[in-house]
């Protein structure tokens, strides 16, 4: 039997890039997965197809997280749908691409809206479905820790989301809710692509990873689905990065 048979996964973000990725790799485990978006129908409906014709139980659900009207009606459905919740991945992401000093307060609260608040709001509201055994994981950046050009608003709300995410795992761990991030290297996905300067970090990425190879989603997924099984209960609230050695190369 598939190790999470039985069991109900959440993963905001979960149509598209990694989060599709991860949305998979949990169905392929055999858990029933809700993949939330925001606007993107066509990514969400292709999704579905192909879990429909791998035999995957897979639904997607539309809401802004960000907003919220819309946040609730999401909440509200997935009260409906999940009698128990096993795994909660915060994948989705979003934000203005501006150096600090350019950054206004709008698009910096407009960021951390979704990046962190609708994080944090998801999580406080979903944990009373939430029991012994069950993951919560993050998807966090490079730019949490390090400089990235032109990520100052992203970057911040990853370095605040890791820093709630250190409580979470003190938190939670004693209840058997085990809190993890997961922080990939340069993913070739739609929001890498919208980065100012894709090239450069592209040309650069390709020269100092030691494993020769960009990270793909599909790595992500398999570490996600990894930090969900028996084996890997006792890493606890540890930043996991997966980037092929490339933090390694000063
Ligand atoms: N790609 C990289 O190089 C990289 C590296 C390190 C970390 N990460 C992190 O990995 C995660 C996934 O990134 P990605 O590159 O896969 O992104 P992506 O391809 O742009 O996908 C983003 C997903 O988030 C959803 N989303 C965005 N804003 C939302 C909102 N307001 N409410 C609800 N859902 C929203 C999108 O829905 P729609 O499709 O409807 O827009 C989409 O499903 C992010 O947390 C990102 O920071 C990415």
């Amino acid at each position: 039997m598939k190790h999470l048979t039985g069991k109900t996964a959440i993963v905001t973000g979960g149509t598209r890039g990694i989060g599709k990725a991860i949305s998979l790799a949990l169905a392929e485990s055999g858990a029933t997965v809700y993949s939330l978006y925001a606007r993107s129908r066509k990514s969400a409906e292709l999704l579905e197809k192909e879990a429909a014709e791998k035999g995957l139980t897979i639904t997607t659900i539309r809401g802004d997280l960000s907003h919220e009207a819309s946040f609730t009606e999401v909440l509200q459905k997935l009260h409906e749908a999940c009698e128990h919740l096993d795994v909660l991945v915060h994948s989705a992401a979003s934000g203005v691409h501006r150096k600090a000093m350019e950054l206004s307060d709008k698009q910096l609260k407009w960021t951390f809206e979704i990046n962190f608040f609708a994080v944090h709001r998801l999580t406080r509201e979903l944990i009373g479905k939430m029991g012994k055994g069950s993951r919560i994981i993050g998807i966090t950046s490079p730019g949490g820790t390090r400089v990235i050009p032109d990520y100052a608003a992203v970057g911040s709300t990853k370095g605040a989301m890791e820093a709630l995410f250190r409580h979470y795992s003190s938190e939670l761990a004693p209840k058997g809710i085990i809190v993890n991030l997961v922080c990939p290297g340069l993913v070739l996905t739609d929001a890498a692509k919208a980065l100012p300067e894709l090239e450069q970090m592209l040309a650069k990425t390709l020269e100092y990873t030691p494993s020769c190879r960009m990270t793909t989603p599909e790595d992500v997924g398999e570490l996600v689905r990894f930090l969900t099984t028996d084996g890997a209960a006792q890493i606890v609230g540890q930043n996991i990065i997966i980037d092929g050695g490339k933090s390694l190369i000063a």
